[in-house]
């Protein structure tokens, strides 16, 4: 990686890496030009190019401070004196239960994913996001608005996570831009596998879709790329719905 100082390197750290669209996230920001710290809880895909990698639990992050503390301190080791010109709050995790089912470990897990490490992450790397000018992106969902049976946790984490965007840039003013992007069905391997033998289904599930298709990784990458480069300052506090025209449908019967 080059340490130029005409060319500085321009830091992203990107969570939930080795997922579908993590992955995609990465790729996007390194062609781009970003040094990406990508972390997650699996191991580093053999295929996954990224200049740093770190194998970190979120939701102990939330639970144990001091092992929050740790891998804080190696993401501004890696940073210093550069600081962060993104971070994208990607990782999340969908526990399925109804109402009648969910558990107290179930909501502790969900909340501590895919809300609080993602605030905890901002809260300890403003000091970098600010030194780099640099932006907050937070990967919603489509089930913070609308969802369906069984999706209690999630739906109630990502409509959190949205209000947490809009409620952190009110309260950061113009310290660090933080926005979020609500994707409808996204094409990754999980999703594929779930309709695996099911072509009618799945071919349903496009046509729900006013685009007639369900959106791509590389579509959030490069979504996401777009709300940190330069050309967005007065984007803030946004949750953008990435979603093929679906949020626009009424499903009445005719
Ligand atoms: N795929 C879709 O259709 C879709 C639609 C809307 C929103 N999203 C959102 O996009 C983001 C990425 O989803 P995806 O489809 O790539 O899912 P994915 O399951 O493929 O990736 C999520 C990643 O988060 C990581 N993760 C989970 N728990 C963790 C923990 N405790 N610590 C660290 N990492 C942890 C997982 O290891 C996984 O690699 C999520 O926020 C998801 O809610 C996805």
């Amino acid at each position: 990686m080059s340490t130029n100082t005409n060319n500085p390197p321009r830091y992203a750290l990107i969570t939930g890496a080795a997922g579908g669209i993590g992955r995609a996230l990465v790729q996007e920001f390194v062609a781009n030009g970003y040094a990406v710290i990508a972390t997650d809880l699996s191991p580093q895909p053999a295929d996954l190019a990224c200049a740093h990698y770190l194998q970190a639990d979120l939701a102990r992050t939330v639970s144990d401070e001091a092992y929050g503390q740790s891998i804080l301190a190696q993401v501004k080791n890696i940073v210093a004196p550069h600081g962060l010109h993104a971070l994208v709050n990607n990782a999340a995790i969908q526990i399925l239960g109804g109402a009648d089912s969910l558990t107290r470990a179930d909501w502790q897990q969900t909340l501590h994913v895919n809300l609080l490490a993602p605030f905890f992450l901002a809260q300890a790397l403003l000091p970098e996001l600010e030194a780099a000018q640099g932006s907050i992106v937070n990967i919603s969902s489509i089930h913070a608005r609308l969802t369906k049976k069984n999706f209690v946790a999630y739906a109630t984490s990502k409509a959190a996570l949205s209000g947490m965007t809009r409620a952190m840039a009110v309260d950061l003013g113009p310290r660090v831009r933080v926005n979020a992007i609500e994707p409808a069905a996204i094409e990754t391997e999980m999703l594929k596998s779930g309709f695996d033998g099911k072509d009618a289904l799945y071919a349903q599930l496009e046509q729900c879709h006013p685009v007639g298709r369900i959106g791509l990784p590389v579509e959030v990458a490069k979504c996401v790329i777009n709300l940190v480069q330069d050309g967005m300052p007065f984007l803030h506090g946004a949750c953008l719905a990435l979603d093929g025209g679906i949020s626009g449908c009424l499903l009445d019967p005719d």
